[in-house]
């Protein structure tokens, strides 16, 4: 090779070799920007490399760790286990994302969210993992102060519904406790039928005030035994529009005031106020409606001897269909024959 071809060549490693160091420096500028802690470990469960933000994510200051093994290091739930990230991604798992607890170096110990995935070399052959690490310690935090006070708020809501039931109730005595009972009814009904806990919440709470209307209804008409005239009987039945339109501003997370609207409809299209008809009346209104006849029936008034629950069933039985969703009554046949259902723990209640 001539001396100026040499020369020339010289130049072009040099070169490269520049631009490589160059790519290298601004790799790891990278490497060290990131604000998430990452770690490359190898199959042996040795520590490559780490980041700045990592020493700082597992509290070990500007100690060397390279070596050092990864579940020493920063060790977590994970550790020793079948779920550790380098023996899944080894057996074959191409990219990795869970949450997991890990220890810091003085004992505390925070929640991340942890990305893996496979380091492979130049030649394709599995050199190890690489692992990226996120604190969500404030996320928690702030997800846990949110779910305090979506509580707070429920208790709340809880309190005012059952404040608004008693009020209601106070009016006439005679049907006190009525609301809670169908509540209580609704709530086992709506479990049977395998609602889920968030929706029977719903539930119970519109049970709880479904007849909140009836604070439009003079006391002497709720309680007076004996035949209505239209117009008395035109003044209670407007009760679930009223408590409609009581409930309509109220920003409530389940549809409450549309199933205190709907809880006199009929599956045939025969209830009241607006006579709607099957799937038109909301499942939650179709519950409540026929724990309101159970209980009607099955509880003593004054002025009437109650036809008691076998009689409260039998009816529901025989409208199952034309008036009653049959899968509600079923539910609430199961309920009383199967679940041991009571009301208020008199054994009168049962069949
Ligand atoms: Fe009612």
């Amino acid at each position: 090779m001539k001396h100026d071809d040499l020369q020339k060549e010289i130049r072009q490693l040099r070169e490269a070799e520049k631009a490589a160091r160059a790519e290298v420096m601004e790799l790891n500028e990278i490497f060290q920007t990131v604000t998430e802690g990452v770690i490359v470990i190898d199959t042996d469960f040795d520590v490559l490399r780490v980041n700045d933000a990592f020493l700082k994510l597992a509290g070990i200051g500007d100690r060397n760790v390279t070596g050092h093994k990864c579940f020493e290091v920063f060790p977590g739930m994970l550790c020793h286990t079948p779920g550790c990230p380098l023996v899944r991604i080894r057996s074959g798992v191409k990219r990795l994302e869970y949450e997991v607890e890990k220890h810091r170096n003085d004992g505390t110990v925070i929640p991340c969210v942890v990305t893996a995935k496979p380091y492979i070399g130049p030649d394709g052959e599995f050199l190890g993992i690489v692992e990226d690490l996120k604190d969500i310690s404030r996320l928690k935090q702030a997800q846990q102060e949110l779910q305090d006070s979506f509580d707070r708020m429920r208790k709340t809501m809880g309190g005012i519904i059952q404040a608004m039931s008693l009020t209601i109730e106070q009016r006439d005595p005679y049907t006190a406790g009525h609301q809670r009972r169908v509540a209580k009814l609704s709530r086992a009904i709506a479990r049977q039928m395998g609602f889920s806990w968030e929706q029977i919440q719903g539930i119970r709470m519109a049970a709880a005030i479904h007849d909140l209307g009836k604070i439009h209804v003079p006391t002497e008409l709720l309680s007076r035994p004996g035949k209505l005239t239209e117009n008395e009987l035109g003044i209670i039945q407007a009760h679930p529009r009223i408590g409609y339109e009581i409930l309509k501003g109220i920003e409530f997370s389940w549809p409450i005031a549309q199933t205190v609207y709907q809880h006199h409809e009929r599956l045939d299209g025969s209830g009241y106020p607006r006579g709607l008809s099957g799937e038109d009346i909301l499942m939650e209104a179709r519950i409540i409606a026929v724990a309101d006849v159970v209980e009607a029936m099955a509880s003593f008034r004054p002025y009437r001897v109650p036809p008691g629950i076998d009689a409260a069933l039998e009816e529901i039985v025989q409208k199952k269909g034309i008036l009653y969703d049959p899968l509600v009554v079923d539910a609430c046949l199961t309920c009383f024959r199967e679940k041991g259902f009571y009301f208020d723990g008199k054994k009168n209640d049962r069949p």
